[in-house]
């Protein structure tokens, strides 16, 4: 048989009914072990261990799988991700987008380093990134930002750049209005206050952190909502941080 096309989450759900998923999960210890382990791992640096095609990725590995089904089912036209770094959730978005035979990937950097931009711009996944230097919530970099939305686009956004809350507040505000209803604003790094006290925090960041950016922009905008599904592996760097746009 000819596959034409990715079956769409409705084809293929019915296939859920025969994973045998342990219904009764201990939750508690589930959330007490996933706590351990993210500080461990913090401290650890593990997040700096993730590679997609070779491209470092600087995330946490079940995050990234939750990505992949967040793009799966929006099959968005427009993926925005601020905080390029080495570019590998970038490829990674772009590659998903390849597979799925749609959609562009837009990654925003205030420092694109030269050896980073070199791979980017000859990667095979080029044809779907585009690459802007600038700070995420530069008026001038919005205007580009929104050159590249056609009507009817769906856009989802990415937040994982300068980890202040200040800076994410900001961000959550320039970024909710480019959002299609639906999809999602997912904000990174939310899990700082899980890390009080590790030696190495940023105290600026400890002060004022992603996850209380996101309660505050919860509070001003309540045609966003926390999506709980996207808890469901518990060991996560953006715990509140899949913001469904639903209104
Ligand atoms: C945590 S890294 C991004 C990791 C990347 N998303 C990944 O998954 O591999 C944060 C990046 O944000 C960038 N950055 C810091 N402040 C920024 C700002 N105001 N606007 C845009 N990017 C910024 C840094 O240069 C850095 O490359």
């Amino acid at each position: 048989m000819k596959l034409r096309r990715f079956p769409t989450e409705k084809e293929v759900d019915h296939i859920l009914q025969f994973v045998t998923r342990k219904k009764d999960k201990d939750v508690e210890r589930l959330a007490k072990d996933a706590h351990t382990w993210t500080r461990t791992a913090w401290e650890n640096r593990m997040d700096y261990e993730v590679r997609w095609l070779g491209v470092p990725i600087i995330q946490n590995p079940y995050d990234m799988l939750l990505m992949q089904e967040l793009i799966f089912a929006l099959r968005p036209d427009l993926i925005i991700e601020t905080g390029i770094a080495h570019g590998g959730s970038l490829v990674y978005y772009a590659s998903l987008l390849e597979l799925l035979g749609r959609g562009k990937v837009v990654g925003v950097d205030v420092d694109i380093r030269a050896h980073n931009r070199k791979h980017l711009e000859s990667h095979p996944m080029k044809k779907r990134m585009t690459l802007l230097e600038g700070s995420s919530a530069d008026p001038a970099v919005l205007a580009r930002i929104r050159k590249l939305i056609k009507p009817g686009d769906k856009v989802l956004v990415c937040l994982d750049s300068d980890h202040r809350g200040s800076h994410v507040h900001e961000e959550l505000h320039c970024y909710k209005g480019l959002v299609t209803k639906g999809s999602y604003l997912v904000v990174f790094d939310t899990f700082i206050p899980y890390l009080k006290g590790l030696k190495g925090l940023k105290p600026e960041v400890s002060r004022d952190t992603p996850m209380d950016a996101v309660d505050r922009f919860l509070q001003e905008n309540k045609n966003f909502k926390v999506d709980e599904y996207f808890h469901k592996f518990f060991v996560s760097s953006c715990p509140r941080g899949f913001l469904q746009k639903i209104r």
